[in-house]
Order: C-alpha cells, then structure tokens, then sequence
C-alpha cells in the first residue's frame, strides 16, 4: 500500500484542527451533531484515516465506537463498517445515527414531535405519575425545579410507544434535546425552552439524516454489494468471538480507547455541572450498566492503570485476529500520565502483533503527531504539571504480515 504525501497532510489536519467539528456542531446539519459523545474525536479525522489506509468496498472497523464518528465516516467514504462498544447507550447511538430512514418514519417523527410540544400541562402532571421514569436513572433530575422537565421526558417518552416506526430516531431526538438542555447546563430550562427544543432538535436531526442518507445512497449507488453497516454490544476482549468477522476482511480499525487514568462520564449526564443522571439509557430504552469505572477500562486515577493496561493488551491482542495481516490500526488516545503511560501502550500493541508505523509528514514531537485539546468533556483524575494542558497523541500501527 502507498501512502500519499496528500493523504498524510490530510490526516495531520483532521487531527490538529478542530474548527470543522466546532462547525459542525453550531449548524446541528451533520448527523455528528445528533448527541456529543464524550471524548470523540473529529469526523474530518477519521474521514481521512479512513482514505489513506483503505481502499473503497473495504471493512472498516471501530471497537470503540462511541458516538459512530468512524462507522459514519466509512459508510460515506464507500466502506462497509463494523461498529462495536461495551455499552449499549453507544451502540445505540451508533445505529440509530447511521441507519438510513424511510420517509415514512421522518413524517411520524414529525408528527410524534407535533403531538408531544401540544401535550398539556395537565397531562405532563399525569405522565409523571403513570410513566415515572425510574428511580435509578433520576440522579440529578430529582430536584422540584426538574419537574416539569421530568413530566415532559415520562410524557414523550410514553407517547413515543404509538409511534408505528421511526423509534430510534424519535430516541435520538429525545436524547439531543435532552443532553443540550440538560447536560453541564447551569439551572433547569423552562418548560417553554424544552418544548422548542424537542422541536428544534426534531428538524435538525431528520434534515441532517436525510442529508447523510442522500451522501450515502450517492456513494453506493451502481455498486456490485450494498452497504454494510453493523453494530454489536461486546467488550473488545470478546471482538475475536464475533462470527462475521473470523473471515479476517477487516483491512483498517479507527478508533479511541478510554483514556488511560482519565476521568470520563460516558454514560451520564451531569446537571448543573456537579449532580449525575443516567437518563440516557432510559431515554435510549438500553440496559446495562451504568457505573463509570466499567466504560473506562479500570477507572480513574494512575492506581488503576495495571488494570487498564491488562485489558486493553488483551483487547489489541483480539483486534489482531479480524484484521488482515498488514492491516492498520489508526488511535487517538489521550493520557491523565503520558510519560509513563504511552510506553505501556506502545508495549501492549507490540504484544499483539503491530508495528509503530511513523511518517515525518505528522511529526509534531518524538516522530508523532501530538495535538493540544481544550474544553473535552473530560479532565484528567491527576492534576500533575505533566497533565495540566491535556493532550492526544495520534498512533498508526500495522499489523505484521502472513
Ligand atoms: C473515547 S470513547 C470513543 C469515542 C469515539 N471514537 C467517538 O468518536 O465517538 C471510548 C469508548 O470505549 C468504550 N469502551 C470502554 N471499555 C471498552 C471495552 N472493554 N470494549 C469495548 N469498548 C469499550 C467506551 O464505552 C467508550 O464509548
């Protein structure tokens, strides 16, 4: 495989520019824009992994998939994709994100979101009390200032079940509406406000949809086989289990682990900034669990990195058996420790079976391209000088040959 000089600038700025991402989300038109998953990274980063380390009609796999960013990308890029997480709040987002919707279930979602910004006060009250949403996922929406917003999330939520189809879309509407009104928001919004934003967050989401629906059709369109996009719930330890991909078609993983010793709320929101809700699994009609430390490889702090590595050693290891020999893994990590850490890292991969693959093009430091990040969701458990500006390192490794 030649790598393009192109290709590799390509790639330097998709990881080093965040402005398309900020972009994206100020105009809510791209479907990236649906749900702001934490720790993402950027669609134009992992657009440009995408078309340097593989070719059209390939298998592009994420097994971190978080929000969908990679599987998203692959499937406008021509590439099937093969999305997997430990959590299912990711999972789903992943899918409902990505499927390609009928028409018909854009119009019940319109109508739904009609019915639901109509609903009475008198009716809200009633839905709290006939569809509660359940105690462990109140948390931080205990408060009697969130009653109304309570009543209204029970009330949509409900009605949400006499949707004939178009469920996951009305889901990740809930979802958007919710997290941009709830989520490290500093006092509850009005009612007034929620029920604009259920309506806002309804028409951004299906006309970024049918945007991304239209790119995709346009890519696939006259081609032999038609697109394929999978999602699965399953830890990467397990990735090597999954059926589908024991013929090894896998020619490229994009992906970002959890951050070694980082603190991440993958599964919460955190209203007023301080109190947590895990509203988003209910929202989402998932289950599973919603403990902090279980998406993160080990939890928070340096204590827990022996931990972190042993897993994620174990899981490059598994990665290594669904992907061609000579396939790439392309990362975006990040580190509360990166002096200690990326070494740690770098050793597991090579356990597994990959090279460090390093290209002068992307140098910033130490022959890898290493990128500042400013106001993530996230901040680092230890508050070293090492950590103070937290930072992200791109890795690219290749898997050794036959
Ligand atoms: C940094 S996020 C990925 C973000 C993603 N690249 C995006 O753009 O949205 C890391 C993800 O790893 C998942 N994860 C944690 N432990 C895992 C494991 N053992 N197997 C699979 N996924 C895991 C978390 O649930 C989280 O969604």
């Amino acid at each position: 495989m030649t790598i393009s000089r192109n290709g590799l600038i390509a790639l330097r700025d998709g990881a080093l520019h965040t402005g398309t991402v900020g972009q994206i989300s100020r105009n809510g038109r791209s479907i990236h824009a649906a749900y702001r998953y934490p720790a993402r990274f950027s669609p134009v980063f992992a657009r440009a992994a995408i078309e340097l380390f593989s070719s059209e009609g390939e298998l592009v796999i994420d097994p971190f998939c978080g929000g969908g960013t990679t599987s998203l990308e692959a499937s406008r890029c021509g590439r099937h994709s093969f999305s997997s997480d430990l959590s299912p709040l990711a999972t789903f987002l992943t899918s409902a994100k990505g499927r390609i919707y009928r028409d018909e279930e854009y119009e019940a979602v319109t109508r739904w979101s009609e019915q639901c910004v109509r609903t009475k006060q008198m009716d809200l009250k009633l839905a709290l009390h006939e569809y509660p949403i359940p105690e462990e996922h109140i948390g931080g929406l205990r408060r009697p200032d969130y009653r109304f917003i309570r009543a209204a999330l029970s009330s949509w939520k409900r009605s949400e079940g006499e949707l004939a189809f178009g469920f996951d879309l009305a889901r990740l509407c809930l979802l958007r509406v919710g997290q941009r009104m709830l989520d490290l928001r500093r006092e509850p919004p009005s009612l007034d406000e929620f029920r604009r934003g259920l309506e806002e967050a309804v028409a951004q989401t299906i006309d970024a949809s049918r945007l991304h629906r239209e790119t995709v059709n346009r890519r696939w369109q006259g081609k032999r086989n038609s697109q394929r996009f999978m999602t699965e719930q399953i830890a990467i330890e397990e990735l090597y289990e999954v059926r589908r991909l024991q013929d090894r078609q896998a020619t490229l993983a994009v992906c970002s682990p959890p951050y070694p010793g980082v603190h991440t709320l993958y599964p919460r929101w955190q209203i007023e900034g301080r109190r947590e809700t895990t509203i988003p699994f209910w929202l989402a009609g998932v289950t599973g669990d919603t403990g902090e430390k279980t998406y993160t490889m080990g939890g928070r702090g340096t204590a827990c990195i022996d931990e972190f590595i042993d897993l994620y050693t174990s899981g490059m290891k598994s990665l290594s058996k669904v992907l061609q020999p000579e396939g790439h893994v392309v990362q975006m990590v990040g580190f509360s420790e990166p002096r200690t850490q990326l070494p740690r890292l770098l050793k597991a991969m090579r356990e597994a079976g990959f090279h460090e693959q390093k290209f002068r093009t992307l140098q910033t430091q130490e022959g890898r391209l290493w990128r500042k990040v400013s106001r993530q969701k996230w901040y680092s458990a230890v508050r070293s000088q090492e950590t103070s500006g937290a930072s992200e390192v791109v890795l690219i490794h290749r898997l050794e040959g036959p």
